[in-house]
């Protein structure tokens, strides 16, 4: 390291898509000379990339800020400089006004600019405060560095971003912008440096990742099931993934390629948020009950070992007692095997956030332990119905015992086992023991142990 290197803080709230941006941000700040460091101490520069889907992900930002600012205030005294930056969703939406309520930060800006970050760098060292929410004309994949440092075995790659839906009780299209899909080519050549530099899974990214429509190399449009199928001929990789979906955009094409690809792997993130019609309009979620019926069977009929994942709010003004009940049992139906769910947050400037028939806070916190209960008796079931099976597992941390080793099923399942540490970042088969609320314990196949379960 050499003594120019300034150290870099990057935390990191939301989706995905925050994780990749903030790995794109490292990259273009490395040439400036900034590396990642794991702590705000005595950092050179420390971003808050953000997230404002809920409320209380937005509060958690401005505490984080109230126990940084000491910090800078110690380098401060010190005669050295500490750069504080705000990135991400509550940036974009709050703009001017984090600038008020935290006179200490330097920088502001959004999801779309932090291919400017060279140039804000500069203007806030030198002590102009910089705030940047727009939202550019060209694409900021253009502009950002090619390589993509330490994203590991398991590799994140933002192929679409935005969102034209405009669900009513979210931030996103706001915060994000109109969908935009990045080229083919573009993407190709992304995912072969990724496996290049060792990535083994690439789980392709977008608010609405399924609405993907990229141009090929061809100039015709791709849809998300034609760029799938370019990815999954990459030597060297092993595993697809891609989330987040909407119902409505499961084309047939899209269907078809879970039947077809082996590298994709069977488990899909389908956010569906209420199982009631009347609630599913009111959210303008363009998608009915039997409509996710309809895609879950289609995809099941195409592989069949395929699981889901999705999310619920409960709570949504004017759910009834009864649209819950038809929530209840869409997941009984269904039976998904990892769920998220959350208690409707009104978010300022969207259009639930001024509909009547507000929930109360103790009913909505009650469907919400009901719910849970339901999601978490399915999730047990599925992982103690993996026990005895053999899955092969991508090693891709270790875990807080020696010797332990974390891993994912293909189903998406955390697995731990005590194991060499060469098994780390590399596929191998496990002998599932145990299956628990959110996780697999197992034994890792040896030769020997492989071809007797054969013989
Ligand atoms: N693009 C994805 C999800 C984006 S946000 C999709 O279309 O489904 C991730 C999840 O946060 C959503 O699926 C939703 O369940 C939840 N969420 C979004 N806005 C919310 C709000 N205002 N209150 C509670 N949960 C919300
Ligand atoms: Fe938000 Fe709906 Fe767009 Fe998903 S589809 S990002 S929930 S507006
Ligand atoms: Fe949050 Fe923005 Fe992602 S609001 S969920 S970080 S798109």
């Amino acid at each position: 390291m050499s003594t120019n290197t300034k150290k870099l803080f990057i935390k990191t709230w939301g989706c995905q898509m925050n994780v990749y941006d903030s790995n794109r941000m490292a990259d273009i700040l490395r040439p400036l000379g900034y590396e990642n460091t794991d702590t705000a101490v005595d950092a050179d520069m420390v971003i808050l990339n953000t997230c404002h889907i809920r409320e209380k992900a937005t509060d958690k930002v401005f505490s984080d800020l109230g126990r940084l600012r000491p910090l800078k205030e110690e380098k401060e005294a010190k005669g050295g400089k500490m750069l504080m930056a705000v990135a991400g969703c509550v940036a974009q939406a709050e703009g001017d006004f984090i600038l008020e309520r935290a006179p200490y930060v330097d920088m502001v800006f959004g999801p779309q600019v932090y291919h400017e970050l060279p140039e804000m760098v500069l203007k806030a060292s030198g002590d102009e405060r910089v705030v940047n929410t727009e939202f550019p004309g060209d694409n900021k994949f253009d502009k950002l560095p090619e390589e993509q440092k330490n994203s590991g075995v398991s590799a994140f790659l933002s192929i679409q971003e935005g969102c034209d839906k405009f669900c009513t009780f979210c931030v996103v299209p706001y915060t994000r912008g109109s969908e935009y899909s990045r080229t083919v080519q573009e993407i190709i050549d992304e995912a072969k440096r990724l496996v290049d530099s060792g990535a083994l899974e690439i789980i392709v990214l977008g608010q609405n990742v399924n609405a993907f429509h990229g141009v090929g190399p061809d100039g015709s449009i791709w849809g998300l099931a034609q760029l799938l199928r370019a990815l999954n001929e990459i030597e060297g990789l092993e595993r697809l993934r891609y989330t987040t979906s909407h119902p409505r955009d499961m084309d047939d094409d899209l269907i078809a390629a879970h039947g077809e690809l082996k590298k994709l792997m069977p488990f899909l993130h389908l956010p569906v948020q209420s199982g009631s019609d009347k609630i599913l309009k009111a959210m303008n979620r363009k998608h009915t009950r039997e409509l996710y019926f309809d895609v879950i069977e289609r995809i099941r009929k195409a592989r069949s070992d395929i699981t889901f994942s999705s999310d619920f709010i409960v709570g949504f003004p004017g759910e009834s007692e009864e649209d819950f009940e038809q929530t209840l049992d869409m997941v009984r139906q269904v039976k998904f095997v990892s769920c998220y769910s959350f208690k409707f947050s009104a978010r300022p400037g969207t259009p639930a956030a001024n509909m009547q028939n507000i929930i109360r806070d103790d009913i909505a916190t009650e469907r919400l332990a009901r719910l849970q209960g339901l999601l978490n008796e399915q999730q047990i079931a599925f992982n103690k119905k993996s026990v005895g099976l053999t899955l092969p597992v991508l090693f891709d941390r270790k875990g807080k015992r020696e010797g332990q080793l974390v891993g994912r099923s293909p189903f998406s399942q955390s697995v731990f086992v005590e194991g060499n540490a060469r098994l780390m970042n590399t596929i191998a088969d496990v002998k599932i023991t145990e299956g628990f609320e959110n996780s697999l314990t197992g034994d890792i196949c040896t030769t020997e142990t492989m071809s007797s379960a054969r013989s």
